[in-house]
């Protein structure tokens, strides 16, 4: 779908994972959120934080769980995707901190691998994702799964393409502070979800988006695994559809 402004791309997606939480809430059960940073989504949780305040939407029954976190990374680093988290959408919501799941940036090098296993378990063990929301990297990347991650890919460790750090730099005051690695949800653990939606602004997405929604399907473009999958949707707005 293609969107004239990013707010109309924002007010639509906010929509649909609203929509949902109110059908689960009547239904009076939890909403599985799957949720990404990055500036793509600002706009959506910008909508979901207005829809809370003056629609009363409730929060009180979703579960979040988020792609991705920089490695070593101490959560209260402004540069956390944690930080990142909390500032631009759990503290203005009434999400349960109990509900509230991020890979761990400040987890020992000796125990990331069992927390990534307890990190799908978790996920699994309240009945998978309802909906997946996505932005993209340049590199293709969806979560932080880089070129060359393979499709039935989990949780884990991974190092960080250079064309993912270079766009990271300006955030980090210069490019040699940005992480060489993160730990992210995977390819697989992502398609794995109910409903994926991928979101794209802006021109230099455009080549990205083209070669994930209209070119073949290969791990050196994570995003276009989402190609096979039957329930996902790509919003972007007019200028990242520019080269479809
Ligand atoms: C980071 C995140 C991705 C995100 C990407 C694009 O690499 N790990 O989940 O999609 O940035 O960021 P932006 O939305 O700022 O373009």
């Amino acid at each position: 779908v293609i969107f004239e402004t990013s707010s109309e791309l924002a007010k639509y997606v906010a929509s649909v994972v609203a929509d949902l939480i109110r059908k689960k809430n009547e239904a009076g059960v939890s909403t599985i959120l799957g949720l990404p940073t990055g500036s793509t989504p600002l706009g959506v949780y910008r909508e979901l934080i207005r829809l809370h305040n003056e629609e009363q939407l409730d929060f009180s029954n979703v579960i979040t769980f988020n792609l991705d976190e920089y490695w070593p990374m101490d959560p209260d680093s402004i540069h956390s995707y944690h930080k990142f988290m909390h500032e631009n959408f759990f503290d203005h919501v009434n999400v349960k901190p109990e509900n509230i799941h991020i890979p761990r940036g400040d987890i020992a090098a000796e125990d990331v691998d069992s927390f990534c296993e307890e990190y799908e378990h978790s996920i699994e063990k309240v009945g998978g994702l309802d909906l997946q929301l996505l932005g993209i990297g340049r590199s293709g990347h969806i979560g932080f799964n880089e070129p060359g991650s393979a499709r039935n890919s989990l949780t884990r460790l991974v190092n960080l393409d250079p064309v993912t750090r270079r766009d990271a730099a300006s955030g980090f005051f210069g490019e040699d502070n940005v992480p060489h690695h993160a730990i992210t949800m995977g390819v697989g653990s992502i398609l794995a979800a109910k409903k994926i939606i991928i979101m794209a602004l802006g021109e230099h997405k455009a080549p990205v988006v083209k070669r994930a929604a209209e070119d073949e399907v290969t791990d050196e473009v994570s995003a276009s695994f989402l190609q096979t999958h039957t329930n996902s949707l790509f919003a972007v707005d007019s200028a990242a559809a520019a080269e479809l």
